[in-house]
């Protein structure tokens, strides 16, 4: 980091309206917390300084951030206002030279274009506002005789005349850091919320004759601010159909994009194929893959021309190409599918390894195991990797086996390349190569004895 931009974050409300034990900017939208989109665009602008200012579930909220480097943490104890909060980062910011960009940790959908005006500006202040149909709820832009900025007034100290101004404040601004602090030094409480609002900074300024710049956003959505549940879930949307555009039009078809969810950080090839209902996320999917509908996929890499079926769920798993998995089958961490494997309905498999052309096509529990080449697992198999303590006990088959149906390794137990093991059979001993097990009591039939047991 290094230029003369800082940037602040102001992230210490509780966010009253989402009825939550979880802050605000934790609140995750497309499987990630608001919170992070902001950073990702602070980032982005390459600051010498990136500071939160931190205060309802400071512990959650500093913990959520540990992958951002370099972030500086500023507490504000009691949320007496905006304009409260930023104070909190003054003993920060005074050593510093050059401008800051304010930001709110609930606006997830700003663009950094949005914000390269306000910070190439070399104006006391930037106000980035935007004109919009529903102005309830925002700040309102009050302008003087000549049509620039002469204060914000928040809608509850509107009167009847400013409530219809259509033209409301994003709470997105940047300052000169030596116009700033004195500005905020001269705020008070005095208004319907009984608040330091950080707007009445820029009348601060407006009234010392500082040259104060209204910006206007293009696409005024992006400045829409998480304030209740129902707001969640509009972000959420507009970010899903942000990700799935751009997916569209990089050669990924999606059956029904309004009902796919792709996390903007997945990596998906061109030709890949993805039914109604899907969610992926931090995962890749190779070119010609088709995923059918529900499927969920999850911390998992799957290779090309592999074909996940209806409502399979995925996580931290590698699959490789031309695989098939599901329908309903559950892979679950530490697993790993190499080429042409086949993996059928309801099956699950758990940190285990399938060597090429290896296939369990029904009903089947797979964990701590190896498979080998080309081998068959029966119907009904399991592998009993378990025996109540916490250590798992591993399981190795080796290439070209056949395992009949309705089978059991008990771990740890290794079955050598070539064997053949009987329906019904439990294995409990080494087995090796070539070999034929069988464990099971012999059949005995007793020909006309079933009218015994039928009712006279
Ligand atoms: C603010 C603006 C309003 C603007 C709107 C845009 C003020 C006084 N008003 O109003 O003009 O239209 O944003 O969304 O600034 N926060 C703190 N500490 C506090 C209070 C708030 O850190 O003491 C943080 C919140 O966590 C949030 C951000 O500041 O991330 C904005 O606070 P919020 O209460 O949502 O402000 P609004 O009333 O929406
Ligand atoms: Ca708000």
């Amino acid at each position: 980091m290094g230029s003369d931009l800082h940037i602040v974050v102001l992230a210490a409300g509780q966010g009253k309206r989402m009825y939550s034990a979880i802050p605000k900017v934790l609140h995750e939208v497309l499987f990630r917390p608001l919170l992070h989109y902001v950073l990702d665009v602070a980032y982005s602008m390459r600051p010498s300084s990136v500071t939160i200012v931190v205060g309802h579930g400071e512990e959650a909220v500093r913990a959520s951030c540990s992958g951002y480097p370099d972030l500086h943490f500023v507490r504000q104890a009691e949320q007496k206002g905006t304009g409260h909060a930023l104070q909190q980062a003054v003993p920060f910011l005074r050593e510093k030279k050059g401008r800051v960009l304010v930001l709110c940790g609930d606006v997830a959908l700003l663009t950094p274009g949005s914000l390269a005006p306000l910070i190439e500006s070399k104006a006391a202040a930037c106000v980035l506002f935007a004109e919009v149909a529903h102005p309830k709820g925002y700040g309102r832009i009050v302008r003087n005789g000549e049509g620039t900025l002469a204060r914000i007034q928040e809608e509850a100290d509107c009167s009847e005349a400013e409530r219809r101004i259509s033209e409301v404040n994003s709470g997105v601004y940047t300052f000169e850091l030596k116009e700033l602090i004195p500005a905020l030094e001269k705020l008070t409480n005095n208004n319907k919320q009984g608040e330091f609002y950080l707007t009445d900074a820029l009348e601060v300024l407006v009234r010392q004759s500082s040259k104060v710049e209204l910006v206007p956003l293009k696409d005024a959505l992006e400045m829409t601010g998480v304030n209740d549940r129902a707001g969640a879930a509009q972000v959420e949307s507009i970010l899903r159909a942000r990700t799935n555009a751009y997916l569209l039009a990089s050669g990924v078809s999606l059956q029904d994009p309004k009902n796919t969810w792709i996390d903007s950080r997945c990596e998906i090839a061109p030709d890949v194929r993805i039914e109604s209902g899907c969610q992926i996320i931090r995962s890749t999917i190779a070119a010609g893959c088709a995923i059918e509908s529900g499927s969920r996929i999850v911390d998992s890499k799957i290779g090309p021309h592999t074909r996940i079926k209806q409502g399979s769920y995925i996580e931290g798993s590698s699959v490789g190409e031309v695989c098939v998995v599901g329908p309903y089958a559950h892979l679950r961490p530490g697993t790993v599918l190499e080429r042409n494997v086949k993996l059928g309905n309801f099956v699950e498999v758990k940190k285990s390894h399938f060597a090429e052309g290896a296939k369990a096509s029904h009903l089947a529990y797979i964990g701590d195991a190896t498979i080998g080449r080309e081998t068959n697992l029966g119907c009904g198999f399991i592998t009993c990797n378990y025996d109540g303590t916490p250590k798992k006990n591993q399981t190795v088959i080796g290439a070209r086996v056949f395992v009949g149906s309705d089978s059991q390794t008990v771990a740890p137990v290794t079955v050598g390349d070539g064997s053949y093991i009987a329906s019904g059979t439990t294995v409990t001993e080494n087995v090796p190569p070539d070999s034929l097990v069988i464990s099971r009591g012999r059949q005995t039939t007793k020909p006309g004895y079933a009218a015994k047991y039928k009712p006279k």
